[in-house]
């Protein structure tokens, strides 16, 4: 399968530009979300994989460790298809209130030879209304095989100011479908946004989110509201994060997602100069040390889902070693293919013993 994607389809992809690549990634998902019983032949195969003890964390069953990263998904058509590829949870989004259109193209740009992308994409997705529409017919909550989890961010046009009221209205809308919320304070391609990251915004925004989250679990009669989690961005100094923990904490944010991309730079690598956010190879050492001081800090307090610049097998075991319960991979599915959740959940699950 490697030596097919490596040497065929990769360079197939790779002749596009990297969003018309992935927009037509999107149109061959759909074409094989069109024949289930492939579909769940394909889930058998690769989504428990031997070995493979469920995870349960927040309240639901992770069938293996690794999940989809936000971004991938942008218009929750595909999900339903990444159980078939290996992914024991997906995270689709990042959805705003207002659909948009996104920062205008070229805004993706592969870089093979560091096995990095950067994107300026500025959440383009149809809105949360129509988001709701589409997983109203998508399979429920019962039937599914692993957890989705929905990603929320700011619309553009929605001053910082009113940010909670922006992302309350997300979460109204999109909460009776998802079996976990992620809160994207940290995408650097929409102005302002990783501000809410600072102790004031944050407080607000989450305590509003966590209120919503309540009334609602009381008004259905739910055993407990929704796991909320945050995604947090890998240029956070220590005391940010320390910060951050502290208010997650008094919060009752359920775990956090790190990381997002990230607006540095490292030294020693030419060609990145284009704006936005930075992921793959070069991140990975970032996000682990980001993981590493979040699960010292945190003292296992608070379950971290760890997630930049996985572009090998190992890197997923690092993670974990670091304190991560579960991982996530984006940009090392570009490189790696279609079936690389399912190489590392293999993997991962030869050695899970040691992780909690
Ligand atoms: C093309 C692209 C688009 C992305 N879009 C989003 C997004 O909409 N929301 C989000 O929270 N993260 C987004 N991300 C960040 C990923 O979810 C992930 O946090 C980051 O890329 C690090 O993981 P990776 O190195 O495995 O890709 C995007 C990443 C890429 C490469």
């Amino acid at each position: 399968m490697d030596f097919l994607y490596e040497k065929i389809l990769r360079p197939l992809f790779f002749r596009q530009s990297a969003e018309a690549a992935h927009d037509n990634i999107i149109k061959l998902l759909r074409v094989f979300d069109a024949f289930p019983p492939l579909v769940r032949l394909f889930e058998r195969h690769n989504l428990r994989p031997p070995h493979t003890e469920p995870v349960e964390l927040f309240g639901l069953r992770f069938p293996n460790r690794v999940g989809l990263a936000a971004g991938f998904d942008k218009h929750a058509q595909v999900w339903t298809t990444f159980g078939a590829l290996g992914f024991g949870h997906v995270e689709i989004g990042t959805f705003t209130l207002h659909k948009q259109d996104g920062n205008p193209k070229p805004r993706v740009f592969r870089h093979p030879e560091y096995e990095a992308v950067v994107n300026s994409y500025g959440f383009p997705n149809p809105g949360a209304e129509i988001v709701a529409r589409r997983l109203a017919h998508a399979p429920g909550k019962e039937t599914r095989r692993y957890p989705l989890g929905i990603n929320i961010g700011k619309s553009k046009v929605t001053p910082l100011e009113q940010a909670a009221d922006d992302y309350l209205g997300s979460f109204r809308r999109l909460a009776d479908y998802a079996d976990f919320i992620v809160i994207n304070v940290s995408s650097p391609n929409t102005p302002g946004l990783r501000e809410l990251q600072t102790r004031s915004h944050l407080v607000q925004l989450l305590a509003a989110l966590q209120r919503a989250n309540k009334e609602r679990a009381v008004r259905r009669a739910d055993p407990a509201p929704l796991p909320v989690l945050l995604k947090i961005a890998p240029d956070l100094t220590p005391a940010q994060l320390d910060e951050i923990l502290e208010i997650a904490d008094a919060t009752g944010i359920a775990g956090i997602v790190a990381t997002n991309t990230t607006i540095e730079r490292p030294s020693g690598l030419r060609g990145l100069e284009t704006a936005g956010g930075l992921s793959g190879r070069p991140l990975l050492e970032k996000s682990l040390g980001v993981v590493r001081y979040l699960a010292r800090a945190a003292g296992g307090k608070f379950p971290i889902i760890g997630c930049g610049g996985i572009c090998a097998v190992e890197d997923a075991g690092r993670f974990m070693d670091e304190g991560a319960s579960l991982v996530q991979i984006y940009t090392g599915m570009i490189f790696r293919g279609p079936f690389f959740a399912a190489k590392i959940a293999r993997s991962l699950a030869w050695h899970q013993r040691k992780w909690v």
